[in-house]
């Protein structure tokens, strides 16, 4: 056979046996011994047994079950399996006991176990169903055709008494593929095949926002096997590309489809625009970090009104430092010049006992470089944070994640950063000074998820050791907890809280906030006693991916029931966010999320007050993904001071509204589309489903207000977001 066929055959045994078409077949006959000569098409076997398949060896009275014995099967394959067999065909058996070899019409097909002459010796192989590749030259279509098994057993039962046969048609997906691939300037479209393929290949470009088909082309085309072929498209903006092929010998079509990143919302003006937060809390005498978010052209003059006592402003940067004695709530005025204008913004500056007053927002190492961060790539997304203008919006935390500790404690029990951390506390001081905050990474148990030393039994030094270095910010990870968790008999909500309190306690001692982020996936319901313990937000899932089954799940399934348990101070956290460059390793990809996906990502976080952790590489951040994570509105609505999480309202035909209220009095509504295909919806009528009636609304990602009596396309598993007041 060619080497083709070979890897065909590989191909093959991992198809899904959904195309299966089983040979009505109930009986076989059976003959015990071993002959050769049994397996030719020709041979006679009028004296053989008849036998059905559920009986085994012990019910057919076979002396002595340890030995060969054959069957052979008179099946009719019908022709209309014909249809798209390519090079092969795929013949399924059941188990057998315990080893077989087989044929089909004199043709060898395979073996499955070995026989006590073979050189190893005999092997059983008695659970397994049997595969076996035929050449569909070898079958005699709609016509007597012969299978004949050869079967050794050892010990009872014995026999081939658990089995249906099918023959199984491949699929063209199970040799071709069809891909789009972007490329500098478009995309190419991959076919890729093992066999030899004539096919027609259409291609449709749609516009994104008025679902307009624009062109349309078919041509065909021709690759050999194990061949591909590549067609270069240049990049349309606002565009889905859409890639079909279809072979006439086979029914289904192979699809790719692309949109081009599109983006809605206008450019920030020169001018400056306050883009941060309204509020800010820290505890009297904690260190005070804060960066005025302005976006408008560099350079800038900052300048506050009613800044307290012992706080005070780098005028350059826009830094606040210092700290504040006396509790209360501080009212200040923002203004920053610029050569375009100048702007102002009121904000509260609330000394007291609550941090976080509304989510919070940066960046975390974590899905882009998991366990290959370092320290040059944390500065480089800082850097970035600062450069690409995301600090601008009110982004301000940068938080390493898992793998930025040694391997080992030092002697005297000291957590110590690994080799590619040379500096925390320079970090620390650096991400200050610019008004950053740092945020770092451990686990109650004694290692982290990455397998680093956890913090158990060395939570006071490891506090201690996180503030000489200035950390603002811990990730909590229960991993290397589950296993003290599991073994002991207490698994109340008491015994949850139990290692989270304990740090809590060393954390306040501590002369800084940081903010505490419980990472326990989930499961232990921390939403219910998250705030007792005063941590100031808690995962409520396992781990996102960047695929649309996760986003799903995360932000569609599971939020609904947790609007009552997030507010100021106290966040349920969904996970950090999915867009730009990800990957989880040192190899980075762009997000797998379609445009509309990310749309709705960002919307749906904004209106859960999620944490806005970018889980991207900064330092490679594009146009698109940058409109994605800094509009203004949408933002804004993610960082209300009411902090009221968005409540899941309708549930129809695909489309779900979830909306909050907002403390300006105005509601933001999201309807989202999760149906594969684009969905026309009118925009009074899915607000009145939400007791709405309002003549316009906001379109938060377009900025610009809409007519409410209108249709709007919501592409599939896209968004209308909009603000009503
Ligand atoms: C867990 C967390 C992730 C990440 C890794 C680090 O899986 O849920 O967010 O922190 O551990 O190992």
């Amino acid at each position: 056979m060619k080497k083709a066929f070979f890897a065909f055959l590989c191909l093959l045994i991992t198809a899904t046996l959904t195309r299966a078409q089983e040979l009505s077949q109930d009986t076989a006959l059976f003959h015990q011994g071993d002959d050769p000569a049994w397996s030719a098409f020709a041979y006679n076997d009028n004296a053989w047994q008849k036998v059905s398949f559920n009986q085994s060896w012990e019910d057919l009275n076979v002396q002595p079950t340890n030995g060969y014995g054959w069957y052979r099967l008179h099946v009719v394959i019908p022709s209309s399996l014909k249809k798209g067999i390519v090079e092969a065909i795929m013949l399924e058996l059941g188990a057998i006991d315990d080893s077989d070899e087989t044929w089909i019409n004199g043709h060898y097909v395979g073996k499955t176990g070995t026989f006590p002459e073979d050189p190893g010796g005999y092997c059983s192989e008695w659970g397994k169903k049997r595969h076996y590749i035929v050449d569909p030259k070898w079958v005699r279509w709609d016509q007597d055709n012969v299978i004949a098994v050869r079967v050794y057993n050892f010990g009872d039962p014995g026999g081939f008494y658990r089995g249906a046969i099918k023959m199984v048609k491949p699929s063209l997906k199970d040799f071709a593929s069809l891909s789009l691939v972007a490329e500098k300037g478009g995309y190419k479209a991959v076919l890729a095949t093992s066999v030899k393929t004539i096919g027609t290949l259409k291609t449709t470009v749609t516009d994104i926002l008025t679902g307009t088909e624009e062109t349309s082309k078919t041509q065909k085309i021709g690759v050999d096997s194990w061949k591909e072929k590549q067609i270069s498209y240049a990049l349309v903006p606002q565009k889905r590309l859409t890639v079909t092929y279809t072979d006439p010998r086979f029914e289904e079509v192979l699809k790719a489809e692309v949109c081009s990143p599109y983006i809605l919302t206008p450019p920030a003006p020169a001018t400056p625009r306050y883009n941060g937060p309204l509020v800010f809390g820290v505890r009297p005498g904690s260190p005070v970090i804060f960066r005025l978010a302005f976006s408008g052209e560099k350079p800038m003059k900052f300048s506050v009104e009613g800044l307290p006592e012992g706080v005070k402003l780098d005028p350059d940067k826009g830094v606040l430092s210092g700290s504040v004695a006396q509790a209360g709530d501080y009212p200040l005025t923002f203004t920053a010049t610029n050569d375009k204008g100048s702007a102002s913004a009121q904000f509260t500056l609330k000394v007291g006992t609550q941090i976080g007053l509304t989510p919070p927002m940066g960046w975390n190492s974590w899905n882009c470089w998991a366990l290959s961060v370092s320290q040059e790539r944390v500065m480089a997304s800082a850097a970035a944070l600062i450069n690409a203008g995301l600090a601008d919006y009110g982004y301000s935390y940068i938080n390493l994640d898992d793998a930025w500790e040694a391997e080992e404690r030092a002697a005297d029990g000291r957590i110590e950063a690994n080799e590619k951390f040379p500096d925390m506390k320079a970090l620390g001081d650096w991400l200050h000074s610019n008004g950053l905050k740092f945020g770092i990474y451990s686990s109650p148990g004694d290692h982290t998820c990455g397998g680093f030393p956890g913090s158990l039994d060395h939570e006071r030094q490891d506090a201690e050791v996180w503030n000489s270095w200035g950390v603002d910010y811990l990730k909590y990870d229960w991993c290397g907890y589950a296993k003290i968790f599991n073994a002991s008999n207490d698994h109340s909500e008491a015994a949850c809280m139990r290692p989270y309190l304990k740090m809590q306690q060393f954390l306040r001692e501590q002369p800084r906030d940081i903010f505490y982020s419980l990472c326990q996936y989930g499961w232990g319901k921390a939403w219910e006693w998250g705030a007792y313990i005063d941590a100031n937000s808690w995962r409520t899932s396992g781990d996102i991916m960047d695929t649309w089954e996760s986003l799903y799940h995360i932000g569609f399934e599971l939020q609904t029931d947790l609007y009552p348990y997030g507010g100021p101070g106290h966040w349920n956290d969904p996970d950090m966010l999915i867009v730009g460059k990800v990957g989880w390793s040192s190899s980075l990809r762009d997000s797998r999320l379609t445009p509309d996906e990310q749309y709705t990502h960002i919307s749906l976080w904004s209106l859960l007050a999620g944490n806005m952790l970018i889980g991207c590489d900064l330092s490679q951040i594009d146009a698109f993904t940058f409109n994605l994570l800094c509009n203004n509105e949408v933002n804004a609505v993610n960082q209300d001071i009411l902090g009221h999480q968005a409540h899941r309202d309708v549930v129809e035909d695909g489309i779900q509204i979830w909306s909050r209220d907002l403390y300006d009095g105005g509601t933001a509504v999201g309807i989202f589309n999760l149906n594969d295909s684009s969905v026309p919806v009118r925009l009074d009528g899915a607000l009145a489903k939400i007791g709405l009636n309002p003549e316009t609304a906001r379109d938060l990602w377009r900025q610009q207000d809409i007519a409410t009596d209108a249709e709007y396309t919501i592409l599939p598993h896209g968004v209308l977001y909009v603000k009503v007041k």
